[in-house]
Parts: C-alpha cells; sequence; structure tokens
C-alpha cells in the first residue's frame, strides 16, 4: 500500500494492474463475507455523506464497512440534515468530517465536488457519485460483473444504452473500459441525451473502438453485454426535454429473444420502466448479481483506502 492517499475520484485513474489487483482482492472478499466477514477494520470509521438518492451504493458501503468490523456514521439526507442548508461549504463540512473518521464517502449534486472534497482533506476520499459526472465505484462493479460472467473483458462488444448524457455510471464505464483490449462499444440513445464529446475524446485518444446509433434492435443480436440505464429526470432542464427521451428503450422478452444465448443484460438500477419484469426470470438478466458484487468491490475499496490488505 503506498502511503499516499488513496482517493477514488473517477475511473479514469484506474489501470489494468490496478483493476486486475482490485477484482483479485474483491473476489476474496466474497470468500470473507461467506466466512461471515472479519474484523480487519475493528476502530476504523467510515463517513457516509449523501446529499441525493440512494439505496445500493450507501447501502453497500455501509454493509461493506460493517463486514470487515469497521463502523459507519453519516448522513443520508445530506442536503437537508447537514449543515449544507445553513450555508456550509462543501468544503467546510468535510473539513469538519475529517476529524471524526478515516474514510469519507460522498455522492454530491456537483460534478467536481468530490475532488473538490479530497482538495481539503486528510482522509482518503471516495465519489459515490458526482452530479451528471462519474460514478466510478459502480464502474468498478460493472466491470467486475462482466469479468466475473465471461472470464474476461478483452475482446467484448457493449452496449450501453438509454440516458448516456446525465447518466454518470456509463461515463465511468466507457473510462474503464478503455483499459481493455479489441472492445467494441455501441452508445445506443435518443437524441437529446447521447454520449457527451469529452467522453468521446477520450475513448478516442485510447483508440477505442464505438458506434453511435438509435437502433437497438440492430445491434441486439451481436453483443455480448446490454447496459441499460434510467432516463435521468431530476437533470433534465425541462420536462419537455425528458419526455423527449423517456420511454424509447425497454428491454422486454421480445428484445431478449433477439440476444445472443450467452449475452447478459446489466443495470446499474433503480430501473423506472426500462426493464420489463418479465425479463429477470432470463439467466441473462444479470442486474441482481451484479448489485450484489457492489458489496465486494466496496469491501476491497475501503480496505485499500485504509491501507489494510489481508
Ligand atoms: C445510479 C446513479 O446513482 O448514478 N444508481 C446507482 O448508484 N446504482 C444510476 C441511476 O440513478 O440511474
Amino acid at each position: 500500500m503506498d502511503r499516499k492517499l488513496y482517493h477514488v475520484l473517477g475511473a479514469k485513474q484506474f489501470d489494468r494492474a490496478e483493476l486486475e489487483r482490485l477484482f483479485a482482492a474483491s473476489r476474496e472478499m466474497e470468500d470473507v463475507v461467506a466466512a461471515g466477514g472479519d474484523r480487519r477494520l475493528a476502530g476504523r470509521i467510515m463517513t457516509t455523506l449523501f446529499f441525493e438518492a440512494s439505496t445500493r451504493t450507501r447501502l453497500s458501503f455501509e454493509s461493506a464497512m460493517h463486514r470487515l468490523g469497521g463502523s459507519v456514521i453519516g448522513t443520508e439526507n445530506a442536503a437537508q440534515f447537514s449543515s449544507a442548508i445553513k450555508g456550509e461549504t462543501l468544503e467546510d463540512t468535510i473539513r469538519i468530517i475529517s476529524g471524526y473518521s478515516d474514510v469519507i464517502v460522498m455522492r454530491h449534486t456537483e460534478i467536481g465536488s468530490a475532488k473538490r472534497a479530497a482538495a481539503v482533506t486528510g482522509v482518503p476520499v471516495i465519489n459515490a457519485g458526482d452530479g451528471a459526472g462519474e460514478h466510478p465505484t459502480q464502474a468498478l462493479l460493472d466491470a467486475y460483473t462482466i469479468n466475473k460472467e465471461f472470464g474476461r473483458i478483452d475482446g467484448l462488444k457493449i452496449a450501453m444504452v438509454g440516458d448516456l448524457a446525465y447518466g454518470r455510471t456509463v461515463h465511468s464505464l466507457s473510462y474503464m473500459l478503455a483499459n481493455y483490449q479489441d472492445v467494441m462499444i455501441y452508445y445506443i440513445a435518443p437524441e437529446n441525451v447521447q454520449i457527451p464529446a469529452n467522453v468521446k475524446r477520450y475513448m478516442d485518444g485510447k483508440g477505442i473502438r464505438y458506434q453511435e446509433t438509435h437502433d437497438l434492435n440492430a445491434v441486439a443480436g451481436s453483443v455480448d453485454v446490454v447496459y441499460q440505464t434510467r432516463i435521468q429526470k431530476e437533470r433534465f432542464p425541462s420536462l419537455e426535454e425528458y419526455e423527449k427521451a423517456s420511454g424509447k428503450y425497454i428491454i422486454d422478452g421480445e428484445l431478449l429473444s433477439r440476444m445472443r444465448k450467452e449475452a447478459i443484460v446489466l443495470h446499474p438500477l433503480p430501473r423506472a420502466g426500462e426493464i420489463a419484469e418479465e425479463v429477470d426470470a432470463d439467466p441473462r438478466a444479470a442486474y441482481f448479481r451484479q448489485a450484489h458484487n457492489g458489496l465486494y468491490i466496496r469491501m476491497a475499496l475501503i480496505a485499500k483506502c485504509l491501507g489494510v490488505a489481508d
């Protein structure tokens, strides 16, 4: 473990060797959980500071800390129940929390907020979502899931579907996939929420092949992964813009019937109608397995941030 603070701010910070180490550590965490957890983080405290709604991310981080014997403090509604509502700056809030805990997991409404937090603290900061920016720990669990389901990531064809503009998970997952050989990405989105130019520039720089299209049916039969996303209603400038994007791509039995037998459907969840419940019973529906993998990845990450290897 390097002495430098290990923040998790964005997906670009992970190279392939680091991903492989984290995946191996996460794999070990599966055994730790099966054995009832351990106490390696006893006496350590994690703060979860969430300015936006969350179920999986916050609770899996908290569960991860508990599984390793650590303690958790935090606020799940920091916009109202932290001193932010009194006008305290994010920087001041972070300075204060830094005196109370050993690692900070934060979700905030603004792009770049995790970097701002990291700049004023002496404890590791984990970005659990910064507005429409990034969600690196989700991308880690997404990549971990793909690797676990297929035994590799190299050479896979991956369709990312839905809200690619405001959906932070697709930005982070794109950056992460850029570490792999011969991947092909299809960005399938309504016109007003296609993948942003800055993500494309990054992928171009890394020589990653991708194609932007509107036609999910046309690629469904050839891809290994369909990564469906929710249209991020809360981030649209107007209801009219949201309505232009919503309800366009739905994964249902009919779409599934076009997909390869070995393909999988992923979704960061929550879903809001874009995957029909009839899909759940199909073994290719991997999104609940995916969400469970978040626990192992987050255990490995917290242990790494706190410098506690097994
Ligand atoms: C995602 C998020 O918050 O960006 N949820 C999650 O963390 N699994 C996706 C979403 O809200 O649509």
